[in-house]
Protein backbone atom coordinates (compact mmCIF):
# COMPACT_ATOMS: atom_id res chain seq x y z
CA UNK A 1 0.00 0.00 0.00
CA UNK A 2 1.18 3.29 -0.90
CA UNK A 3 0.84 5.43 1.86
CA UNK A 4 1.96 9.18 1.84
CA UNK A 5 2.40 8.98 5.43
CA UNK A 6 4.24 13.09 5.74
CA UNK A 7 1.58 14.39 4.28
CA UNK A 8 -0.97 11.84 6.31
CA UNK A 9 0.55 13.03 9.77
CA UNK A 10 1.02 16.69 8.84
CA UNK A 11 -2.86 16.61 8.05
CA UNK A 12 -3.50 14.91 11.36
CA UNK A 13 -1.26 17.02 13.12
CA UNK A 14 -2.16 20.62 11.98
CA UNK A 15 -5.67 19.31 13.00
CA UNK A 16 -5.35 18.32 16.35
CA UNK A 17 -3.87 21.32 17.12
CA UNK A 18 -6.31 23.40 16.31
CA UNK A 19 -9.26 21.24 17.08
CA UNK A 20 -8.24 18.47 19.06
CA UNK A 21 -8.69 17.88 22.79
CA UNK A 22 -5.75 19.31 24.81
CA UNK A 23 -7.61 19.82 28.18
CA UNK A 24 -8.11 16.23 29.11
CA UNK A 25 -7.00 15.67 32.90
CA UNK A 26 -4.28 13.19 32.18
CA UNK A 27 -3.03 15.16 29.65
CA UNK A 28 0.75 16.02 30.67
CA UNK A 29 0.65 13.85 33.61
CA UNK A 30 3.09 10.95 34.84
CA UNK A 31 3.29 7.56 33.25
CA UNK A 32 1.30 5.86 36.42
CA UNK A 33 -1.67 8.33 35.32
CA UNK A 34 -1.30 8.11 32.05
CA UNK A 35 -1.39 4.29 31.95
CA UNK A 36 -4.36 4.30 34.41
CA UNK A 37 -6.65 6.36 32.09
CA UNK A 38 -5.70 4.26 29.10
CA UNK A 39 -7.00 1.26 31.13
CA UNK A 40 -9.72 3.20 32.27
CA UNK A 41 -10.10 4.25 28.22
CA UNK A 42 -10.78 1.09 27.21
CA UNK A 43 -14.49 -0.24 26.08
CA UNK A 44 -15.04 3.27 28.07
CA UNK A 45 -16.18 7.05 26.62
CA UNK A 46 -13.85 10.05 28.00
CA UNK A 47 -17.15 11.49 29.47
CA UNK A 48 -17.77 8.65 31.70
CA UNK A 49 -13.88 8.23 32.70
CA UNK A 50 -13.07 11.63 33.76
CA UNK A 51 -14.44 11.87 37.46
CA UNK A 52 -13.59 8.18 37.89
CA UNK A 53 -10.26 9.28 36.54
CA UNK A 54 -10.05 12.42 39.29
CA UNK A 55 -11.72 10.30 42.39
CA UNK A 56 -9.20 7.28 41.59
CA UNK A 57 -5.87 9.91 41.45
CA UNK A 58 -7.18 11.76 44.66
CA UNK A 59 -7.28 8.26 46.47
CA UNK A 60 -4.49 6.84 45.04
CA UNK A 61 -2.07 9.81 44.20
CA UNK A 62 0.68 7.15 43.03
CA UNK A 63 2.04 3.94 41.26
CA UNK A 64 3.27 3.41 45.57
CA UNK A 65 -0.34 3.71 46.96
CA UNK A 66 -1.91 1.71 44.41
CA UNK A 67 0.31 -0.89 45.33
CA UNK A 68 -0.23 -1.40 48.87
CA UNK A 69 -3.75 -0.74 48.80
CA UNK A 70 -5.90 -4.21 48.44
CA UNK A 71 -7.55 -5.47 45.66
CA UNK A 72 -11.04 -4.61 47.42
CA UNK A 73 -9.96 -0.91 47.81
CA UNK A 74 -9.17 -0.61 44.22
CA UNK A 75 -12.72 -2.50 43.46
CA UNK A 76 -14.53 -0.28 45.38
CA UNK A 77 -12.99 2.31 43.63
CA UNK A 78 -13.53 1.33 40.24
CA UNK A 79 -17.19 0.48 41.07
CA UNK A 80 -19.59 1.95 38.19
CA UNK A 81 -17.21 1.56 35.67
CA UNK A 82 -17.52 -1.78 34.82
CA UNK A 83 -14.86 -4.29 33.18
CA UNK A 84 -13.95 -5.04 36.56
CA UNK A 85 -11.15 -7.22 35.21
CA UNK A 86 -9.05 -3.93 33.98
CA UNK A 87 -9.13 -2.82 38.22
CA UNK A 88 -7.98 -6.22 39.14
CA UNK A 89 -5.15 -6.00 36.24
CA UNK A 90 -4.32 -2.45 37.69
CA UNK A 91 -3.64 -3.54 41.19
CA UNK A 92 -1.65 -6.97 40.04
CA UNK A 93 0.27 -4.85 37.24
CA UNK A 94 0.94 -1.80 40.42
CA UNK A 95 2.23 -4.75 42.27
CA UNK A 96 4.57 -6.18 39.72
CA UNK A 97 6.43 -2.55 38.62
CA UNK A 98 6.59 -2.23 42.47
CA UNK A 99 8.38 -5.48 43.19
CA UNK A 100 10.37 -5.79 39.70
CA UNK A 101 11.23 -2.30 38.41
CA UNK A 102 11.79 -0.74 42.10
CA UNK A 103 8.46 1.12 41.36
CA UNK A 104 9.60 2.98 38.57
CA UNK A 105 7.01 2.66 35.74
CA UNK A 106 8.86 1.09 33.04
CA UNK A 107 9.96 2.77 29.80
CA UNK A 108 10.98 -0.05 27.72
CA UNK A 109 7.71 -1.32 25.51
CA UNK A 110 8.51 -4.92 25.72
CA UNK A 111 7.54 -4.57 29.36
CA UNK A 112 5.07 -2.50 29.53
CA UNK A 113 3.06 -4.29 27.11
CA UNK A 114 3.76 -7.19 29.45
CA UNK A 115 1.83 -5.80 32.01
CA UNK A 116 -1.06 -7.04 33.02
CA UNK A 117 -4.51 -5.43 30.76
CA UNK A 118 -1.69 -3.57 28.74
CA UNK A 119 -1.79 -4.92 24.79
CA UNK A 120 0.17 -3.42 21.93
CA UNK A 121 -2.07 -0.55 21.52
CA UNK A 122 -1.97 0.65 24.89
CA UNK A 123 1.26 0.05 25.51
CA UNK A 124 2.03 2.33 22.78
CA UNK A 125 -0.25 5.01 23.72
CA UNK A 126 1.45 5.11 27.37
CA UNK A 127 4.72 5.21 26.27
CA UNK A 128 4.09 8.28 23.54
CA UNK A 129 1.44 10.53 25.65
CA UNK A 130 4.05 9.82 29.20
CA UNK A 131 7.53 9.43 27.22
CA UNK A 132 7.10 10.65 23.94
CA UNK A 133 8.28 7.87 22.59
CA UNK A 134 7.30 6.89 18.86
CA UNK A 135 5.04 4.02 18.94
CA UNK A 136 1.86 3.09 16.27
CA UNK A 137 -1.54 3.09 18.41
CA UNK A 138 -4.43 1.10 16.85
CA UNK A 139 -7.79 1.50 19.45
CA UNK A 140 -11.15 1.22 18.28
CA UNK A 141 -11.17 4.85 16.65
CA UNK A 142 -7.87 4.86 15.17
CA UNK A 143 -8.80 1.18 13.57
CA UNK A 144 -11.63 2.59 12.37
CA UNK A 145 -10.48 5.51 10.32
CA UNK A 146 -7.64 3.31 9.11
CA UNK A 147 -10.30 0.88 7.99
CA UNK A 148 -11.74 4.16 6.11
CA UNK A 149 -8.94 5.65 4.65
CA UNK A 150 -7.57 2.85 3.13
CA UNK A 151 -10.76 0.59 2.61
CA UNK A 152 -9.11 -2.15 4.44
CA UNK A 153 -10.43 -5.39 3.59
CA UNK A 154 -11.95 -7.58 6.37
CA UNK A 155 -13.29 -7.80 9.62
CA UNK A 156 -11.30 -7.05 12.64
CA UNK A 157 -11.03 -10.91 14.23
CA UNK A 158 -8.80 -11.45 10.96
CA UNK A 159 -5.27 -11.76 11.44
CA UNK A 160 -4.63 -10.55 7.90
CA UNK A 161 -7.04 -7.71 8.21
CA UNK A 162 -5.14 -6.91 12.22
CA UNK A 163 -1.53 -7.02 10.37
CA UNK A 164 -2.64 -4.56 7.48
CA UNK A 165 -4.04 -2.07 10.01
CA UNK A 166 -0.94 -2.76 12.13
CA UNK A 167 0.92 -1.98 8.93
CA UNK A 168 -0.41 1.01 8.33
CA UNK A 169 -0.49 2.36 11.58
CA UNK A 170 3.41 1.92 11.97
CA UNK A 171 3.53 3.16 8.17
CA UNK A 172 1.86 6.44 9.25
CA UNK A 173 3.40 7.37 12.74
CA UNK A 174 5.76 10.37 12.56
CA UNK A 175 8.88 10.43 13.73
CA UNK A 176 8.56 13.53 15.93
CA UNK A 177 5.42 14.55 17.84
CA UNK A 178 3.80 10.78 18.15
CA UNK A 179 1.68 11.96 21.18
CA UNK A 180 0.29 14.44 19.34
CA UNK A 181 -0.12 12.50 16.43
CA UNK A 182 -1.60 9.48 18.39
CA UNK A 183 -4.10 12.35 19.49
CA UNK A 184 -5.04 13.30 17.26
CA UNK A 185 -5.81 10.19 15.59
CA UNK A 186 -8.35 8.80 18.84
CA UNK A 187 -9.82 12.61 18.45
CA UNK A 188 -10.33 12.33 15.09
CA UNK A 189 -12.41 9.01 15.24
CA UNK A 190 -13.88 9.96 18.26
CA UNK A 191 -15.05 13.36 16.97
CA UNK A 192 -15.39 12.67 13.25
CA UNK A 193 -14.91 9.76 11.79
CA UNK A 194 -18.39 8.27 13.72
CA UNK A 195 -19.38 5.05 13.15
CA UNK A 196 -22.51 6.28 11.20
CA UNK A 197 -22.75 9.55 9.50
CA UNK A 198 -18.71 10.13 10.33
CA UNK A 199 -18.54 14.36 9.57
CA UNK A 200 -16.41 14.21 6.26
CA UNK A 201 -16.44 17.42 5.16
CA UNK A 202 -14.55 18.69 8.69
CA UNK A 203 -12.03 15.74 8.49
CA UNK A 204 -8.81 16.88 7.68
CA UNK A 205 -8.37 13.44 5.90
CA UNK A 206 -11.00 13.65 3.17
CA UNK A 207 -8.57 14.41 0.33
CA UNK A 208 -6.27 11.25 1.26
CA UNK A 209 -9.03 8.81 2.41
CA UNK A 210 -10.37 6.14 -0.10
CA UNK A 211 -13.65 5.79 1.38
CA UNK A 212 -14.75 9.63 1.01
CA UNK A 213 -13.69 9.42 -2.63
CA UNK A 214 -15.60 6.07 -3.06
CA UNK A 215 -18.62 7.54 -1.04
CA UNK A 216 -18.26 3.96 0.60
CA UNK A 217 -18.15 5.07 4.47
CA UNK A 218 -20.54 3.11 5.26
CA UNK A 219 -19.08 0.08 3.78
CA UNK A 220 -15.96 0.14 6.27
CA UNK A 221 -15.07 -0.91 8.66
CA UNK A 222 -16.19 -3.91 7.27
CA UNK A 223 -18.04 -6.43 9.60
CA UNK A 224 -18.10 -9.78 10.78
CA UNK A 225 -19.51 -11.88 7.93
CA UNK A 226 -22.73 -13.68 9.33
CA UNK A 227 -22.43 -17.23 10.04
CA UNK A 228 -24.63 -19.17 7.08
CA UNK A 229 -27.06 -20.47 8.50
CA UNK A 230 -27.30 -24.24 8.95
CA UNK A 231 -30.27 -25.31 5.89
CA UNK A 232 -33.10 -27.90 6.86
CA UNK A 233 -35.34 -29.27 4.18
CA UNK A 234 -38.97 -30.33 4.53
CA UNK A 235 -41.46 -32.28 1.99
CA UNK A 236 -45.05 -30.68 2.26
CA UNK A 237 -47.65 -32.74 1.67
CA UNK A 238 -50.93 -30.92 -0.50
CA UNK A 239 -53.40 -34.01 -0.40
CA UNK A 240 -56.76 -32.51 -2.63
CA UNK A 241 -59.71 -34.11 -2.75
CA UNK A 242 -62.87 -32.42 -3.81
CA UNK A 243 -62.29 -28.67 -4.13
CA UNK A 244 -60.62 -29.11 -0.49
CA UNK A 245 -57.16 -29.96 0.61
CA UNK A 246 -56.10 -31.39 3.93
CA UNK A 247 -54.30 -28.95 6.41
CA UNK A 248 -52.93 -29.95 9.60
CA UNK A 249 -52.36 -27.70 12.56
CA UNK A 250 -48.93 -27.61 14.26
CA UNK A 251 -48.33 -28.83 17.66
CA UNK A 252 -48.63 -25.68 20.13
CA UNK A 253 -44.39 -25.20 20.62
CA UNK A 254 -41.98 -24.98 18.25
CA UNK A 255 -41.79 -23.12 14.94
CA UNK A 256 -45.26 -21.73 13.44
CA UNK A 257 -46.61 -23.12 16.68
CA UNK A 258 -50.34 -23.61 16.77
CA UNK A 259 -51.12 -22.69 12.98
CA UNK A 260 -52.73 -24.70 10.23
CA UNK A 261 -50.06 -26.12 8.02
CA UNK A 262 -49.68 -28.54 5.66
CA UNK A 263 -48.71 -32.08 6.94
CA UNK A 264 -44.87 -32.93 6.37
CA UNK A 265 -42.02 -35.52 5.94
CA UNK A 266 -38.82 -35.59 5.24
CA UNK A 267 -38.54 -36.91 1.62
CA UNK A 268 -41.02 -38.53 -0.95
CA UNK A 269 -39.99 -42.23 0.40
CA UNK A 270 -41.89 -41.35 3.44
CA UNK A 271 -45.28 -40.53 1.87
CA UNK A 272 -46.54 -44.28 1.85
CA UNK A 273 -46.17 -44.88 5.49
CA UNK A 274 -47.52 -41.24 6.31
CA UNK A 275 -50.44 -41.43 4.41
CA UNK A 276 -51.25 -45.73 6.08
CA UNK A 277 -50.56 -44.27 9.12
CA UNK A 278 -53.24 -41.44 8.78
CA UNK A 279 -55.23 -41.21 6.18
CA UNK A 280 -55.37 -46.00 5.61
CA UNK A 281 -54.99 -44.84 2.25
CA UNK A 282 -52.19 -44.93 -0.37
CA UNK A 283 -51.86 -42.40 -3.27
CA UNK A 284 -48.27 -41.49 -4.74
CA UNK A 285 -48.05 -37.98 -5.46
CA UNK A 286 -48.83 -36.99 -8.76
CA UNK A 287 -45.97 -33.97 -8.44
CA UNK A 288 -43.06 -33.15 -6.62
CA UNK A 289 -42.37 -29.58 -6.79
CA UNK A 290 -38.72 -29.50 -5.11
CA UNK A 291 -37.46 -26.00 -2.98
CA UNK A 292 -40.64 -24.20 -3.73
CA UNK A 293 -39.85 -21.95 -0.52
CA UNK A 294 -36.91 -20.92 1.11
CA UNK A 295 -37.98 -19.84 4.20
CA UNK A 296 -35.61 -17.67 6.57
CA UNK A 297 -35.74 -18.56 10.51
CA UNK A 298 -33.46 -16.63 12.61
CA UNK A 299 -31.18 -19.75 13.21
CA UNK A 300 -31.73 -21.92 9.98
CA UNK A 301 -33.49 -21.92 7.11
CA UNK A 302 -36.11 -24.15 5.68
CA UNK A 303 -36.18 -25.68 2.00
CA UNK A 304 -39.68 -26.39 1.75
CA UNK A 305 -40.55 -28.65 -1.07
CA UNK A 306 -44.27 -29.69 -2.35
CA UNK A 307 -45.34 -32.76 -3.11
CA UNK A 308 -49.32 -32.72 -4.68
CA UNK A 309 -51.45 -35.82 -4.09
CA UNK A 310 -54.99 -35.64 -5.86
CA UNK A 311 -57.50 -38.62 -3.97
CA UNK A 312 -60.42 -39.53 -5.77
CA UNK A 313 -62.28 -39.93 -2.41
CA UNK A 314 -62.09 -38.23 0.81
CA UNK A 315 -60.85 -40.88 3.54
CA UNK A 316 -63.62 -42.41 5.46
CA UNK A 317 -61.36 -41.67 8.07
CA UNK A 318 -58.93 -39.69 9.43
CA UNK A 319 -56.25 -40.40 12.33
CA UNK A 320 -56.52 -37.69 14.69
CA UNK A 321 -59.63 -35.50 13.85
CA UNK A 322 -58.73 -32.40 16.34
CA UNK A 323 -55.74 -31.52 14.06
CA UNK A 324 -56.36 -32.60 11.00
CA UNK A 325 -59.06 -30.51 8.54
CA UNK A 326 -60.35 -30.75 4.86
CA UNK A 327 -60.88 -27.16 4.06
CA UNK A 328 -61.94 -25.51 1.49
CA UNK A 329 -58.79 -23.16 0.31
CA UNK A 330 -62.00 -20.07 0.24
CA UNK A 331 -62.16 -20.67 3.88
CA UNK A 332 -58.58 -20.34 4.53
CA UNK A 333 -58.63 -16.65 5.54
CA UNK A 334 -60.20 -17.52 8.71
CA UNK A 335 -57.33 -20.00 9.83
CA UNK A 336 -53.91 -19.29 11.22
CA UNK A 337 -51.45 -20.20 8.55
CA UNK A 338 -47.78 -19.49 8.03
CA UNK A 339 -46.88 -16.69 6.00
CA UNK A 340 -45.05 -18.65 3.66
CA UNK A 341 -47.88 -21.67 3.15
CA UNK A 342 -50.45 -19.05 2.73
CA UNK A 343 -48.69 -17.30 0.04
CA UNK A 344 -47.81 -20.95 -1.64
CA UNK A 345 -51.31 -22.15 -1.29
CA UNK A 346 -52.40 -18.63 -2.88
CA UNK A 347 -50.17 -18.90 -5.74
CA UNK A 348 -51.25 -22.30 -6.45
CA UNK A 349 -54.96 -21.65 -6.57
CA UNK A 350 -53.62 -18.53 -9.20
CA UNK A 351 -51.58 -20.90 -10.78
CA UNK A 352 -52.89 -22.51 -14.25
CA UNK A 353 -53.60 -26.55 -14.39
CA UNK A 354 -53.39 -26.55 -10.78
CA UNK A 355 -56.50 -26.04 -9.90
CA UNK A 356 -58.05 -28.40 -8.48
CA UNK A 357 -61.26 -28.26 -10.84
N1 LIG B 1 -9.25 6.41 24.19
C1 LIG B 1 -8.17 5.78 24.59
N2 LIG B 1 -7.21 6.63 24.91
C2 LIG B 1 -7.67 7.85 24.73
C3 LIG B 1 -7.16 9.14 24.89
N3 LIG B 1 -5.93 9.33 25.33
N4 LIG B 1 -7.93 10.18 24.57
C4 LIG B 1 -9.18 9.97 24.11
N5 LIG B 1 -9.72 8.78 23.95
C5 LIG B 1 -8.98 7.74 24.26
Amino acid sequence: MDVDAASFARAVLDWYRRYGRHDLPWQGQNAYRVWLSEIMLQQTQVATVIPYYRAFVKRFPTLKTLAEASVDEVLQQWQGLGYYARARNLHKAARLIRDRHRGRFPRKFEQVAALPGVGRSTAGAILSFAAGQRWPILDGNVKRVLARCFRVAGWYGRSDTMKQLWYLAESITPEQNAAEFNQGMMDIGSMLCVKSSPKCEACPLKKICLSYHHHSQAQYPQKKPGKARPHRRTLMLLHRCDYRILLWRRPPSGIWGGLWSLPEVDNEAAIPLWQQSFLQTARAPQKVQPDVIRHQFTHYSLDISLAIIELDSLPSRIADTDNYAWVDPADLASRGLPTPVRKLLSSLARAPGTDPG
